[in-house]
């Protein structure tokens, strides 16, 4: 029997999507013969049944395109937003997915749709997903597709604020995505040579960065760039974010309903929420340095176009083994970039997990060799 596979993308849109589900459909149409079909926008899609073909004509012409042709969206399974109320809608995707008559279903997608998954999963469905992500936060694979041209975007940017600061002797405080993790502020903070790299897992000191910028002045470079991750917390912040989550760990405890997570907002209070903590930094450190201060927010800049060639190639690689897993009937696994190789993850160990930036990662140690500040 010709096996029929569908595949979704959810989750935050990334470089890179497109080439992954020409990447798995390519392998499953033509080199195994299977049969594919989309869902569109996500879990919301397969929950609503909206179905788009994926035969070869739609597969040609996509490895180049930013985002996604099927749509994607945040929806989970079991918190769907439906005629406003949130119900759990896993019954409706497992039935829509039997009466479809798929034999796997590929989910492409980041942090959060690994646990999507193995909900899919435990109720009996084939699942296997993808590593998909600017943020490089998933864990148990080397990285994952979108990290890459994210990185170049951000990199960019940072090249050109260097010859506004310098003209202007002023510090300019960029603010780079990577929800909860530092991996992209890391990164970009390299490859830019910013003079301050501020990440979640340093919480800063602001008069260690401002000792940083005024000895800089001193040496006779008047203008500085902070790169800073949208989720880097001083340590005031880190503190009370800490305070919290025990408090909330202690009522769990207890059997009492804790309250809404604070710490970490979601969807667009999340940006603004940011974007407040940037703009305060860089007040702070006009006060502290005596140093004009001006703040970009790269934002979905870092998540547009083109994907670059290492993404492309990644897309690529990871969609074609997800198509030999599926032809050994192999699921429940997602496929993690491993070296020049891909391997198979079983979901248990990858969902609900972070990949975060480890303090003493060899990148902060390389970035402090050149004298890069992290606010500690
Ligand atoms: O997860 C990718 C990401 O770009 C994060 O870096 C960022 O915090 C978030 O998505 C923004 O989410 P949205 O596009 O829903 O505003």
């Amino acid at each position: 029997m010709t096996k029929n596979i569908g595949i979704l993308t959810a989750g935050g849109d990334s470089p890179g999507l497109n080439a992954a589900i020409r990447g798995v459909g390519k392998a499953c149409l033509g080199h195994y013969g299977m049969h594919i079909v989309g869902f569109r926008d996500g879990f919301r899609g397969l929950m609503e049944n909206r179905t788009a073909p994926l035969d070869g004509g739609q597969l040609s012409g996509i490895l180049t395109l930013g985002g996604t042709i099927l749509g994607t969206s945040r929806d989970k399974p079991h918190r769907m937003p439906v005629g406003g109320k949130t119900l759990d809608m896993t019954d409706a995707i497992v039935a829509n997915y039997h009466a479809n008559h798929l034999d796997a279903l590929v989910c492409l997608g980041g942090g959060g749709t690994q646990k999507n998954a193995l909900r899919l999963k435990e109720k009996g469905l084939n699942v296997i997903t993808l590593p998909k992500t600017i943020d490089n936060d998933v864990h148990g694979t080397d990285t994952t597709f979108g990290f890459d041209t994210a990185l170049g975007i951000a990199t960019e940017a940072i090249d050109r604020l260097h010859s506004t600061a310098h003209s202007h002797h002023r510090i300019i405080v960029v603010e780079i995505m990577g929800h909860r993790a530092g991996w992209l502020a890391l990164g970009a903070g390299i490859a830019g040579g910013a003079d301050v790299i501020l990440i979640p897992e340093i919480p800063y000191d602001v008069e260690s960065v401002a000792a940083a910028l005024r000895e800089r002045r001193v040496g006779g470079k008047p203008f500085s760039i902070v790169a800073v991750a949208e989720g880097a917390l001083s340590r005031q912040e880190h503190g009370a974010l800490q305070a919290a989550e025990k408090q909330t760990a202690d009522k769990k405890k207890a059997g009492k309903k804790p309250a809404g997570r604070k710490d970490v907002p979601e969807g667009d209070a999340a940006e603004i929420v940011y974007a407040e903590r940037t703009l305060g930094l860089a007040k702070q450190l006009e006060a502290l340095t005596g140093l004009d201060a001006r703040v970009t927010i790269l934002g979905h800049l870092q998540r547009g176009g083109t994907p670059s060639a290492a993404d492309r190639i990644l897309a690529t690689r990871l969609g074609t083994a997800a198509a030999d897993l599926i032809a050994r009937d192999q699921y429940g696994v997602m496929v993690a970039a491993r070296g020049e190789g891909a391997r198979a993850v079983k979901l248990e160990d990858v969902a609900g997990r972070v990949k975060t930036v480890p303090p003493d990662h060899d990148w902060v140690a390389s970035a402090r060799r050149v004298g890069t500040n992290f606010g500690d």
